[in-house]
């Protein structure tokens, strides 16, 4: 059978499947509804082709900006092959976010949950949901941040800086990746990053990510979803081996101390999950833990470098903590440290406010809502917007700008109580962002030995887009001087 057929064959599958949900979904729309403006569209396609079309990460691009003028905040579209509501609304994202699960649920699409796996947390709902979570809550406890965390990451992001030569030129992405991706392999499975299979795992998960954003996820030959299908497997065979080499030892009680510490062996002793969970909760942590935090220290990177007094205050503040801990003959971090790092917070913020690693999420009513007058029916899906909320100018002066001064304490022109209330980078309720903690310490951490030791350059006119997922075309080419601040 030759590919083009086997495309036809899917296709025409595909093309009657959307028309039964048409037809179900046009039966089951109640008349006198008050449905929010907006237009739904071509026939199956909706409007989802100009919604995924990629634009500068700064911006919240052609599509929302045009849609938001014309209809307001909130507007119904039809999008990912189901009648949608959209809304850019600061009351009603969180809205969302405090009655999930009551009056929304998440709901990725089917492409997405296939390949992340059945288990995974961005599927799961109910008390499986809430299990899972408890599970990666403890795992990323505060306590555990504080006492062994700081180090590690530490560990690791000097590991990559200390590792660029004096006057070079490399991606400055691939790098932040290599650094978040080192820790978390460490930290779930105890994975060196010098280990030959750290390494086919990283290069697997390369694969995975084009497919988890592919927009035409088609599971077919030679496709990126295709490909990512097959990393999930690969992963998975990874994965496994590890886990039954490591219950193995468990059983026998030698586990070393280093590893008794890790999330594999975390949720062998302490929990009662089947094989196949464990497997798709730990694809999901490490995929979840590396990609995101890699983008948001890429950002930085880029931002900082057309900000040089930025980088001169960041500068000051580190000094000072070297400087201070020199005193007491101290050389690593501790989460004092961390706490004392008053700009470099600022800088995060602004980091993941002006550059929305994540711009929506996926949702649908599971009841018929009322909202401000607008109904939103059962069954439709809902989108939150969170990157039109950080790009509001009434909510951000100035808000394309890159100003981490903006949320310094004493500024009284800065950040509005209700803006700081609507800025919600990891989203909100009980589906928050399980890793920001950690994700905030890991940028800290990486700009504290960066601004110590070089002056950079972004080389190749590089910029970030948003496709939706933010990515930097050429890979974000730097150029590194040392520089030293001793
Ligand atoms: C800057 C970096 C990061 C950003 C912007 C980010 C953003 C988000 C967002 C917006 C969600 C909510 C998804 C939804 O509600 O549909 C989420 C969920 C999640 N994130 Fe992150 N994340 C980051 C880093 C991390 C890290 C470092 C980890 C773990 C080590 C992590 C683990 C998770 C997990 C497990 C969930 C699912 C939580 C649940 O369903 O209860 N994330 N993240
Ligand atoms: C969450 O985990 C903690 C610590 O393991 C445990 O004490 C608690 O009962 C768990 N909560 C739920 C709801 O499972
Ligand atoms: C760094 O490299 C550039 C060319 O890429 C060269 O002109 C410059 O002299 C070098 N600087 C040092 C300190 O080696
Ligand atoms: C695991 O299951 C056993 C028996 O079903 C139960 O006694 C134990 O408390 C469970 N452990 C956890 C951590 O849920
Ligand atoms: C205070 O914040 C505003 C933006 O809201 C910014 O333009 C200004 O530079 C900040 N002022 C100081 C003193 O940092
Ligand atoms: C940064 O944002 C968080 C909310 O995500 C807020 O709690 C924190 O105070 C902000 N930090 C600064 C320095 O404004």
């Amino acid at each position: 059978m030759s590919d083009s057929y086997l495309t036809f064959c899917f296709l025409s599958s595909i093309l009657a499947l959307i028309a039964i949900i048409c037809f179900i979904f046009t039966k089951r729309e109640k008349p006198n509804l008050n449905l929010p403006p907006g237009q739904m569209g071509w026939p199956l396609l909706g409007e989802t082709i100009g919604f995924l079309k990629p634009y500068p990460a700064v911006t919240l691009g052609d599509f929302m900006e045009k849609h938001i003028a014309r209809y307001g905040t909130i507007y119904k579209s039809y999008l990912f092959g189901e009648p949608t509501i959209v809304s850019a609304d600061a009351a009603l994202n969180r809205f969302i976010f405090q009655n999930n699960g009551k009056l929304f649920e998440i709901s990725y699409p089917k492409s997405i949950g296939e390949i992340l796996g059945k288990w995974s947390m961005l599927v799961l709902v109910g008390d499986m949901h809430r299990d899972m979570r408890n599970i990666s809550l403890n795992f990323l406890s505060n306590a555990r941040l504080r006492t062994q965390l700081v180090k590690e990451v530490e560990r690791h992001a000097l590991l990559v800086v200390t590792s660029w030569n004096k006057n070079c030129t490399f991606s400055a992405q691939e790098e932040a990746k290599r650094f978040t991706y080192n820790f978390m392999a460490k930290h779930i499975m105890s994975l060196d990053p010098w280990n030959v299979e750290s390494e086919q795992l990283k290069t697997e998960y390369a694969c995975f990510m084009k497919g988890v954003v592919s927009p035409a996820p088609l599971n077919l030959p030679g496709t990126a979803y295709g490909k990512a299908l097959k990393s999930r497997s690969t992963i998975l065979k990874i994965i496994e081996a590890k886990m039954e080499e490591r219950a193995k030892r468990i059983q026998k009680e030698d586990a070393s101390l280093e590893e008794d510490n890790d999330l594999l062996s975390w949720v062998l002793t302490n929990t009662n999950l089947s094989n196949d969970q464990i497997l798709d909760l730990i694809l999901g942590i490490l995929f979840a833990g590396h990609e995101t935090t890699s983008v948001a220290i890429s950002l930085a990177i880029y931002f900082l470098a057309s900000c040089p007094l930025a980088v001169q205050q960041l500068r000051e503040e580190h000094m000072e903590i070297v400087t201070s801990k020199r005193k007491t003959g101290e050389v690593e971090l501790t989460w004092d440290d961390y706490k004392r790092m008053e700009f470099t917070h600022c800088v995060v913020n602004e980091t993941l406010r002006v550059g929305n690693v994540v711009r929506f999420l996926h949702r649908k009513a599971i009841k018929d809502i009322r909202y401000k007058g607008y109904d939103i029916p059962c069954g439709w899906k809902v989108l939150p917007v969170i990157s039109a909320v950080h790009l509001d100018p009434e909510l951000f002066y100035q808000p394309h700008q890159f100003n981490p001064w903006r949320w310094q304490e004493k500024n009284k022109s800065g950040v509005s109580q209700k803006a700081m209330n609507n800025f919600l980078p990891f989203g909100g309720g009980s589906r928050m962002c399980s890793g920001s903690e950690l994700a905030k310490l890991e940028m800290a951490v990486f700009i504290h030995h960066l601004v110590l030791n070089y002056n950079w350059q972004v080389v190749k006119g590089d910029q970030p887009f948003a496709y939706p997922y933010v990515d930097f075309p050429k890979g974000l080419y730097i150029k590194v001087q040392t520089h030293s601040c001793m």
